[in-house]
């Protein structure tokens, strides 16, 4: 539904000085799903998005959305821009800190884009009406911004970038300035619309908990690059993922030498206590548990355990293979024994191990 081949951008700072903000960012995000883009401040998220609906031009590379290709049409005379005016109204665009006009009414703040559009008073008028009723404002559509909680705005804000239908909705960091109660709310509801409408949802966050919540892939960036993307169970599939240790982090160390320690990753909780005890009778090995955690990512309830089997990864090829039998995902995080090499990060692993 989205696609950036390659896009790059270089802003020219005052001084001269050249800041890649986008560095060949190449990114995939299907029809129907929620893709959130996660990384520091200053990675290069909201150049990514504002370049995704060329509110921002980039300076090479390609943004294909529903499969229009916006940077060309960007480049091209009159008609095209046209033609690039009404592709970007196909596209809805939340802020951070909602971008609403004080001087107008909710209900008024919503028409706006129509207007721009030229769409007929009594049309606009039922269509934001019609919008306040689904993000729940149907009562505020009188009210102005400063009589609303922040919650309340980016509600107006979300119903305001449905108002030309869009097919894709593009967030940046539209709940960082809320507290936690109010973003599960937002999150909510932009999970909702989601679902009800098919909305294609592109957001991008610092927040990784935002990630955990509602999206079904995720990448992570980092100085102006796509570090790692893909469905957040595939992320959790990849040995050594950055993404995958963030979003559900299981921790402990081996309690002495000669001992494997494994990430055993399952869907649903029932599932492993009978595998881990079959596993320990079968074997006739003792088993324990260093970590574990259970969590609900992207809908589905996931489950990673850490645990420590005696003796070196060699003697423990069939009890892990085992494992993997069972469906389970199995990453090997090392053996005590100082042959493997030190290395950042939780996984140092598994072609060490092989
Ligand atoms: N208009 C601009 N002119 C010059 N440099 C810019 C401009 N906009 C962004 N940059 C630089 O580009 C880099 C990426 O900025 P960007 O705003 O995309 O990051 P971000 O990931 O959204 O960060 P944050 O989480 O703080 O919002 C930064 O180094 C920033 O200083
Ligand atoms: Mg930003």
């Amino acid at each position: 539904m989205i696609t950036t081949t390659g896009l790059t951008k270089v802003y020219q700072s005052r001084g001269g000085r050249e800041v890649t903000a986008l560095d060949g960012v190449d990114l995939h995000v299907r029809e129907g799903e929620v893709f959130g883009v996660i990384g520091q401040s200053g990675a290069g998220k909201s150049s990514l998005i504002r370049c995704v609906n060329l509110l921002e031009r980039p300076t090479s590379g390609a943004v294909t959305v529903a499969g229009e290709d916006l940077t060309a049409l960007a480049g091209r005379g009159r008609r095209a821009s046209r033609e690039l005016r009404e592709a970007r109204s196909r596209i809805g665009m939340v802020f951070q800190h909602f971008n609403l006009l004080s001087s107008r009414t909710v209900k008024d703040n919503v028409e706006l884009p129509l207007e721009i559009l030229g769409v007929p008073g009594a049309q606009r008028s039922r269509k934001a009406l019609e919008l306040l009723d689904l993000v729940g404002l149907a009562d505020k559509a009188k009210s102005y911004p400063g009589q609303l909680s922040g919650g309340q705005k980016q509600r107006v804000g979300i119903a305001r970038a449905l108002a030309g239908d869009p097919k894709v909705l593009l967030s940046d960091e539209a709940t960082s300035a809320l507290d936690p109660e109010t973003t599960r709310s937002i999150l909510q509801l932009l999970r909702d619309l989601n679902r009800q409408l098919g909305l294609t949802v592109l957001l991008i966050t610092h927040e990784m908990d935002v990630v955990k919540t509602i999206c079904d892939s995720a990448a992570l960036m980092r100085k102006g690059k796509i570090i790692e993307s893909g469905t957040v169970s595939e992320l959790l599939a990849t040995p050594g993922s950055e993404l995958a240790h963030e979003l559900f982090p299981v921790s402990g160390d081996a309690s002495g030498a000669d001992r494997t320690v494994i990430d055993v990753t399952f869907h649903g909780e029932a599932a492993t206590q009978p595998v881990i005890s079959q596993l320990s009778r079968t074997y006739n090995i003792d088993i324990s548990i260093l970590g574990a955690a259970m969590d609900t990512i992207g809908g589905r309830q996931i489950g990673r355990m850490r645990i420590e089997l005696p003796g070196r990864y060699e003697e423990n090829v069939v009890p892990v293979g085992f494992l993997r039998e069972q469906g389970l995902q199995v990453d090997v995080i090392g053996t005590a024994v100082a042959s493997v090499p030190a290395q950042n990060g939780p996984a140092p692993v598994e072609e060490v191990a092989k």
